[in-house]
């Protein structure tokens, strides 16, 4: 048998994951959320599930990646086998696969729109205008089928020529180069938004906690996107992890990912507000905070065109080094199981997710509003990915965090963890009991937005779990 493969460096894994974690999620989504239910008590909320369910999840799933060294679906496989439970864990490999697909067909068309936009702010074609006409442009972009599907291609394609040549050819020297880029063009941003907006009114904004601010809805939205946030529960860490350096420690490195992760969300948060306050603009818009608030400051800001380009430069290349983490797991399992070769497996997987971003694209033109095809089961195409993503994340975290917590023996966990025994008492607490029950409240989010077709497939998905967890536990009690 070959040797596994390991990444580069024992530092590696963490550049690779903090690389998954900051992506949209942490431009797009996380300003735009805060804005939209009340800024501080948000951020609070957030921070606290980070801490006390992404960190003890992270520790899991890299543990599961790491203790199997292989891709998730073989390495759950491998993991019951060795440990003789339920094969029904194996669930967890398939279901963080089909997750990845879904993913990232939605998540290329979005970052296709900064391909656009980048194009839009290097060319000065928004210095000046208006906020209508700055709506009008986003509206013509999501009208045509054509420029959408361009940059859906161009997305997918630079994620899947990453990952083909390799881990340490593609993965590795691309993150090397890409994230302390990224890192310094955040920090201009930053640095513009303090000098350009208005820093102290972001600053209020983001850090005056006030808790009655937040409704029950934004309580679980803050949760949902913690998990969205850290890639958790659908398999990208554990691809990563079962590269790890046997030496890095497990504990101190889920740490470092959740606090830059969370420092990331909050600067871009203090750049973006600061603009958009600045400019005598509203925080909550929705989706659209990026696409139009933002360009709406940027227009008539000094230079505004320049680091309104940079930004949009510095989305996309945070969406790459994710998305490359939702090709990983997949590809690694076409390469393990069917013998392929990596471009051809790479090729394989974005070719699907290309198909499928198709659902995406059309959600918006042919399929928009009013259309008939527009109506699925209630929703449009687009967020019906959505919904299903919502539902798949926390479901993966947290069968991760019952397998880790419950299934796999103590010495194993130890093994990995290497770490004292109150740590590894509080970790297990965590993953066995606190982790669950928040996860319980994610779906309370999701629940109510059920209707029509979406309650018996999703009461089955459901059903099926109690009974496959049920079922685990008792054969665990029996053997
Ligand atoms: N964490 C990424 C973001 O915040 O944009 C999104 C993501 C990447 C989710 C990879 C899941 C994943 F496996």
């Amino acid at each position: 048998m070959s040797s596994p493969k390991i990444w580069t460096h024992k530092g590696t894994f963490l550049l690779a994951a903090v690389g998954s974690a900051v992506g949209l999620g942490n431009l797009w989504r996380f300003p735009y959320l805060t804005g939209e239910n009340g800024g501080g008590a948000f951020i609070l909320v957030y921070a606290l599930t980070i801490a006390l369910v992404g960190i003890p999840i992270l520790i899991a799933e890299t543990l599961l990646g790491r203790a199997s060294r292989k891709s998730p679906i073989m390495g759950m496989q491998y993991l019951t086998e060795s440990h003789n439970t339920s094969r029904n864990w194996r669930a967890i490999g398939w279901m963080g696969a089909f997750a990845a697909f879904i993913i990232l067909s939605f998540y290329s068309v979005i970052a296709g729109w900064a391909i656009h936009y980048t194009g839009l702010m290097f060319s000065g074609s928004l210095v000046g205008a208006d906020a209508a006409t700055i709506g009008e442009s986003f509206g013509d972009l999501l009208a045509s089928p054509g420029l959408l599907l361009t940059y859906h291609t161009l997305f997918i394609l630079a994620s899947g020529l990453i990952v083909g040549m390799g881990i340490h050819k593609g993965i590795e020297n691309g993150l090397r180069f890409m994230m302390p880029a990224l890192f310094v063009i955040l920090l201009i941003v930053l640095g513009y938004g303090v000098v350009a907006g208005d820093v102290g009114a972001a600053m209020s904004f983001l850090f005056t906690f006030n808790l009655a601010d937040l409704s029950l809805e934004g309580w679980l939205q803050a949760m949902g996107q913690s998990f969205f946030t850290l890639s958790l529960g659908m398999g990208a860490i554990m691809a990563y992890g079962a590269y790890m350096s046997s030496e890095a420690s497990l504990t101190r490195t889920a740490i470092s990912i959740a606090f830059v992760d969370t420092a990331i969300a909050l600067l871009a948060g203090i750049a973006i507000f600061s603009l958009v306050f600045g400019s005598g603009l509203e925080a909550g818009q929705g989706p659209g905070l990026m696409f139009v608030t933002l360009p709406i400051a940027f227009a008539e800001l000094p230079a505004g065109w320049l680091i309104g380009g940079v930004f949009f430069i510095l989305v996309i290349g945070a969406a790459i080094t994710s998305s490359i983490s939702l090709v990983e797991p997949v590809a690694a399992y076409l390469v393990e199981r069917f013998g392929l070769s990596r471009p051809i497996a790479v090729t394989l997987m974005i070719t699907f997710c290309w198909l499928l971003g198709l659902l995406t694209v059309f959600s918006f033109n042919y399929w928009s509003e009013g259309t008939i095809t527009h109506d699925w089961f209630g929703r449009s195409p687009f967020d019906v990915l959505e919904f299903i993503t919502n539902i798949l994340m926390p479901l993966g975290g947290l069968l991760i965090a019952l397998f880790a917590g419950w299934a796999l023996s103590r010495e194993e966990v130890l093994r990995e963890m290497s770490t004292n025994d109150t740590w590894f008492q509080c970790w297990q607490f965590l993953v066995r009991f606190v982790a669950p029950t928040a996860v319980a409240f994610v779906f309370l989010r999701t629940m109510p937005q059920i209707d029509g077709y979406l309650i018996p497939a999703v009461g089955s998905v459901l059903l099926i779990g109690a009974f496959t967890a049920g079922r685990t536990f008792i054969q665990q009690r029996q053997s």
